[in-house]
């Protein structure tokens, strides 16, 4: 089905990673083509079309090693404008490929056609790629495999096999008009219909068995799974039967391994978990278990689809009797906010000699942003949302509005009145932002497009500070153009006398979207060695079409290595 991919080895010369010029190497550059095209699938007894690439739900896979260069040519032949975010890749001065819509580009109309650069760098690991472009990411994603370099290899032992497990989310109904609906009369969007495991529900589901995942495995060898977050509105405990887990990655970055009887990963999180197949093979059992996820929902009474989806590992060798059903894991149930953060807790860097760290230790700006979810007044209480206002969302009180034009080509061409640059460093006003029963006048946001601007290089810390409005909950607040340190988190208001302190400078996880713990908050830290104009944002979209977001303009430094890249002849005009 249109699916393209050519491996030419390149000699690239000299090249650029984080601004310092490297010894030249040899990498390799891969073509891929994506075809979106509107493909009829069958879930839960129900057949609707969804956006697909190359007929495929979820997507095709990506396969690169470290420092390789992908291109991929989109070929919009469905019926919706697209944009296509390589989700977790920096890019180093490309911002021209990185796809979030009116942010570095005009989306991609149906029957028009973009070409991305996907620059790799330092990522090694799993990330993934998805729409960009309203809520089509829900069918439109797929993985990104990240291997060692030629010559190097995993910091761990080989694994005998990978298996891949995107977890998503499945409405019966059609998502673009879901979220439109939502939008329409200011209430909450409607909840999904099933989760999935690799684009199935599994058997837990009426009409699902005969697609469940199946993952076949050999006692005594151990396995990389590849987990992928890719659900739209949830986070996500996820664990198997019978097996413990070994996180070895998250994000693209290693880990310093550590075993659990289950996972949390936020929507835009990927994690390397090594699984052992160390049960017994016996005539007796049926050596077959369940993996299985479902949602963590921290808030207190949102409505929430409290379904499970499974896929089933099982042992060759073994009789397989599927009349019998395989054993389920125990998940944490779904507010268990201390399993979650118990989880959460164990990301460490691996920090070694091939894998160092370089936190930055000292900063130059700490930029404050309160978290929120909220209303704006609509007129007669005539919308859909708690007392008739319309639901909206924030960081430090400003609602993020895409503009019409995007703002990199808005930053690169000097167009004005597309967005301001007056995005604060401080919530505007402070209260005890975490406590119960907040007075109902704090619950209004107002809508703005304003971006912050940071010079080359500064060093910057940011405090995602959550607030109690309307509902505390765990947000996953993701940052494009970057990865970025986790060197805090707690629950209650972020003391700047005082937590600071208590800040992992040794071995904090490098991310790209980091769970700001319910009522809590979160601290990152990066350097601002990346040009161009990145998206920040919660990776819950119905957050995110709220207006929980924002964007960073990084400006050029002096040597040519520190600007932007040119932008292709190719942009999609707005
Ligand atoms: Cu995975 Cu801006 O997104
Ligand atoms: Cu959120």
């Amino acid at each position: 089905m249109g699916l393209l991919k050519v491996s030419i080895v390149q000699l690239f010369g000299f090249v650029v990673l984080s601004g310092l010029l490297a010894s030249p190497i040899w990498a390799t550059t891969q073509y891929y083509d994506f075809v979106i095209e509107e493909t009829p699938y069958t879930r839960l007894c129900h057949t609707k079309n969804i956006l697909t690439v190359n007929g495929q739900f979820p997507g095709p896979t990506i396969e690169a090693r470290k420092g390789d260069t992908v291109i991929v040519s989109v070929h919009n032949h469905a019926g919706y404008n697209i944009t296509i975010h390589w989700h977790g890749v920096d890019q180093p001065r490309n911002p021209w490929s990185d796809g979030p819509e009116y942010i570095t580009q005009c989306p991609i109309q149906p029957g028009a056609n973009f070409t991305y650069t996907i620059l790799l760098s330092e990522e090694e690991g799993t990330l993934w790629w998805h729409a960009h472009s309203d809520w089509d990411r829900a069918t439109v994603h797929g993985a990104i495999i990240l291997y060692p370099r030629n010559g190097t290899t995993f910091p761990f032992p080989q694994p005998y096999e990978e298996i891949p497990i995107i977890l998503g989310e499945w409405w019966n109904a059609n998502v673009s008009e879901v979220i439109a609906d939502a939008l329409r009369t200011g209430g909450a969007p409607q909840i999904s219909d099933a989760y999935t495991i690799n684009g199935q529900p599994g058997d837990l589901y009426s009409c699902s068995k005969p697609g469940t995942f199946k993952a076949l495995v050999e006692h005594g060898k151990t396995y990389l799974l590849r987990v992928v977050n890719a659900v739209l509105n949830n986070e996500i405990f996820f664990a198997i039967a019978g097996h413990r887990l070994t996180v070895v990655g998250t994000d693209a970055s290693y880990t310093k391994p550590f075993t659990t009887d289950f996972i949390m990963i936020t929507p835009g999180q990927t994690m390397d978990i090594l699984l052992e197949a160390n049960q017994p093979v016996t005539n007796s059992t049926n050596n077959r278990y369940y993996m299985a996820a479902w949602v963590y929902s921290s808030a207190l009474n949102l409505p929430f689809d409290n379904t499970m989806t499974t896929a089933i590992i099982e042992y060759i060798n073994g009789t397989s009797n599927s009349s019998t059903s395989p054993q389920l894991p125990n998940l944490p149930s779904h507010n268990d906010t201390d399993s979650a953060t118990n989880f959460t807790a164990n990301l460490r860097s691996l920090a070694s000699e091939d894998h160092p760290v370089d936190v930055p230790q000292t900063i130059d700006e700490r930029i404050i942003i309160s978290v929120s979810v909220n209303e704006i007044l609509c007129p007669n209480s005539s919308c859909g949302g708690p007392n008739g206002n319309r639901l909206a969302a924030s960081l430090n009180n400003l609602s993020y509005v895409l503009p019409r034009i995007d703002v990199l080509d808005a930053y690169y061409q000097n167009i004005s009145g597309v967005y301001g640059t007056g995005f604060p460093s401080q919530p505007p006003f402070y209260f005890n932002f975490t406590a119960d029963n907040l007075p109902f006048s704090l619950v209004f946001t107002r809508k703005a497009t304003e971006v912050r601007v940071l010079e080359y290089n500064t060093s910057v810390e940011i405090v995602f500070q959550g607030t109690n409005l309307l509902a505390g909950e765990n947000h996953p607040m993701h940052l494009h153009g970057y990865r970025f340190f986790v060197v805090g988190r707690g629950f209650g208001n972020f003391d700047q006398g005082k937590d600071p302190a208590s800040y992992n400078f040794v071995d904090p996880p490098l991310e790209n979207t980091v769970g700001v713990p319910k009522n809590g908050w979160a601290a990152i830290r990066f350097r601002a060695t990346n040009p161009g104009v990145w998206f920040m944002h919660c990776h819950f979209d119905r957050h995110f079409s709220w207006g929980m977001d924002t964007a960073f303009i990084v400006k050029n430094g002096t040597s040519p290595q520190a600007q932007l890249l040119p932008p292709p002849s190719n942009m999609p005009p707005c």
